[in-house]
C-alpha cells in the first residue's frame, strides 16, 4: 500500500506498460485515473477496481486533456502523481527522417510530446500545493541511436531533456520529476516495432542483445514507476532509468 490515496494519473493506462502500471498502483492503494483513447479497455479496467476512474482522453488535443482535469480538481482537488505514459511508435510510417511523411511526423509529435506538454501543463497546478511525482516514459530510442524511427527517436530524445527541465524548475515545489526508459518490453507496440517484422531475429535478439536473455513484461516497469511515485524514491529527481534488461548498456540494441 506504498500509493494510498494518492491521486495518480496514467496517461495511456488502458493497455500495455500502462494497464499493468494502473494495476500496480490501484494494488498499492492510489486513487488511479486512466487518461486513454481506448475506451473499451479503460472501462473494462475501471469496471475491476473501486478505486479506478477512467476519462477517456486523447492527450494529443488541449482541450480534451483540460476536460480531464476539470474532473480530476473537481473530485479529488489535487493530483499526486501523473506518470505520462501514453505514446505511439506508428511502425511502417515513421522511419528514416527522409522518408517520414509530414502528417506522420506531426502525429507522432502531437501525441508523444504535445501529450507531455497538455497533461503536464494541467496537472502543475494540481500538484503545486502539496509536491508530487511526475513519471515520464521515454525509450532506449532516447538514449542510443536506434534506426529506422526518426520522428519516434525524436520525441523520446526531447522526452529525456524536458524531464531534465521539469526536474529543476519545479523541484522547488518539491515536484519531483523522473523518467523511465523502457525497452523490449512485450506490449502490442513492441510487436508493431519488432515481432511483426518478417525479418526481426527473436533468437538473435535474446542471444545477443538482452543480457538478461528474455523479454521484458509490463509489470517490471509497473514496479519501477510505483517505485518512482513512491516516497521511497523522496530525493530522486531528473535521473532517466533504463528498464530494459540491459539492452541499452550493451551497445547493441541498433546492430540487429
Ligand atoms: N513496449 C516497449 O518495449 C517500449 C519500449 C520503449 C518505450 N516504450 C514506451 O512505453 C510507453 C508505453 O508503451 P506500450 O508498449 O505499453 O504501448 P501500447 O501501444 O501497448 O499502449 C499505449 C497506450 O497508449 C494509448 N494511447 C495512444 N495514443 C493515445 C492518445 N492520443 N491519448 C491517450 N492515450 C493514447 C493507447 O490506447 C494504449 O492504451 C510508451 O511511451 C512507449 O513509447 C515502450
Amino acid at each position: 500500500m506504498k500509493l494510498k490515496d494518492k491521486v495518480s494519473v496514467i496517461t495511456g493506462g488502458a493497455a500495455g506498460i500502462g494497464e499493468a502500471g494502473s494495476r500496480r498502483f490501484a494494488d498499492e492503494g492510489a486513487k488511479v485515473i486512466i487518461l486513454d483513447v481506448n475506451e473499451a479497455a479503460g472501462k473494462a479496467l475501471e469496471a475491476q477496481y473501486e478505486n479506478v476512474w477512467f476519462i477517456k482522453t486523447d492527450i494529443s488535443n488541449e482541450n480534451s486533456v483540460k476536460c480531464a482535469f476539470d474532473k480530476v480538481a473537481e473530485k479529488y482537488g489535487r493530483v499526486d502523481v501523473l506518470y505520462n505514459n501514453a505514446s505511439v511508435f506508428l511502425g511502417g510510417r515513421d522511419g528514416i527522417l527522409g522518408d517520414v511523411e509530414e502528417s506522420i511526423w506531426k502525429k507522432v509529435l502531437s501525441i508523444n510530446l504535445d501529450g507531455i506538454y497538455h497533461c503536464t501543463k494541467f496537472a502543475l497546478p494540481l500538484m503545486k500545493e502539496n509536491g508530487g511525482s511526475i513519471i515520464n516514459t521515454a525509450s532506449s530510442a532516447g538514449v542510443v541511436g536506434v534506426p529506422g524511427c526518426a520522428a519516434y527517436t525524436a520525441t523520446k530524445g526531447a522526452t529525456v531533456t524536458l524531464t531534465r527541465s521539469l526536474a529543476v524548475d519545479y523541484g522547488k515545489y518539491n515536484i519531483r520529476t523522473n523518467c523511465i526508459a523502457p525497452a523490449a518490453i512485450e506490449t502490442e507496440m513492441v510487436k508493431e516495432s519488432n515481432l511483426n517484422d518478417p525479418s526481426f531475429d527473436n533468437d538473435f535478439f535474446l542471444r545477443q542483445i538482452t543480457p538478461l536473455k528474455r523479454w521484458g513484461k509490463p509489470e517490471d516497469v509497473a514496479a519501477l514507476a510505483a517505485f518512482l511515485a513512491s516516497d521511497d524514491a523522496s530525493y530522486l529527481n531528473g535521473v532517466i532509468i533504463p528498464c530494459d534488461g540491459g539492452i541499452t548498456i550493451n551497445g547493441t540494441v541498433n546492430k540487429m
